[in-house]
């Protein structure tokens, strides 16, 4: 297959990235940076512009990109780019996918458990209404926004992701900064927030 893919130089992009090509498929990576590389193309999530030919010949979308909630404080202007970048993002790719002839058959795009919001002890499934709070706020516009495709008949895929750990990065690199325990705790309850 061949795979369009955002957010490909992230964490779970670049491991993602060398799954597929190791197992035979092939991946362009769509970045914001614009490159010559053979394998790369670009985009503006903002604006919803495509450098030429991003689209030629894709069977699927791995859609991941998003403003990392990870790093920095959340301030108002920090959360507004962690929402924008997701929502605004999905939309002006979505629209692009839109206006081809022959879209790919299908989307596959991040969401995260931060769906659920913090819940305590309960079970929950992917049945499971959405919480409430900022993030399962955001993950329900990020999800709503890729719609469209389902209504036009593609397959879109919602990926619920979990905190991924992987001591090169995201949540894991950040607690092993800090000692002990409770910095796990207090960074669970800042993303639950
Ligand atoms: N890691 C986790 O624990 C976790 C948990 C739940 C959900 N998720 C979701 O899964 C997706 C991938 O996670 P990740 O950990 O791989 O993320 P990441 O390492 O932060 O990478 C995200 C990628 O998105 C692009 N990006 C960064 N800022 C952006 C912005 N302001 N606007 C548009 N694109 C931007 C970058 O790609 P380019 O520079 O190449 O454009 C970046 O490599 C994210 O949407 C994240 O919310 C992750």
């Amino acid at each position: 297959m061949h795979v369009l893919m955002t957010g490909s130089s992230g964490l779970v992009g670049s491991a993602l990235t060398a799954f597929l090509e190791g197992s035979g498929q092939t991946v362009r990576r769509l970045r914001r940076a614009p490159s010559d590389a053979a394998d790369s193309t670009s985009w503006n999530p903002s604006d919803g512009t495509f450098a030429p030919g991003a689209f030629d010949g894709i069977d699927a979308v791995v859609h991941l990109a998003g403003e990392s909630i990870a790093s920095g404080r959340w301030s108002a202007a920090r959360k507004r780019r962690i929402r924008d970048s997701r929502v605004t993002g999905t939309q002006r790719l979505c629209e692009a996918l839109l206006r081809l002839d022959e879209p790919p058959a299908v989307f596959v795009s991040a969401s995260a458990i931060g769906f659920y919001g913090d819940r305590g002890a309960a079970r929950l499934d992917e049945s499971s209404a959405p919480g409430t709070g900022f993030l399962p706020h955001v993950c329900r516009e990020w999800e709503a926004a890729a719609a469209p495709l389902r209504e036009r008949g593609l397959r879109v895929v919602h990926l619920r992701i979990g905190i991924v750990l992987d001591e090169s990065g995201g949540a894991l690199k950040q607690m092993l900064r800090r000692s002990g325990s409770a910095s796990a705790v207090s960074w669970g309850r800042a993303i639950s927030t």
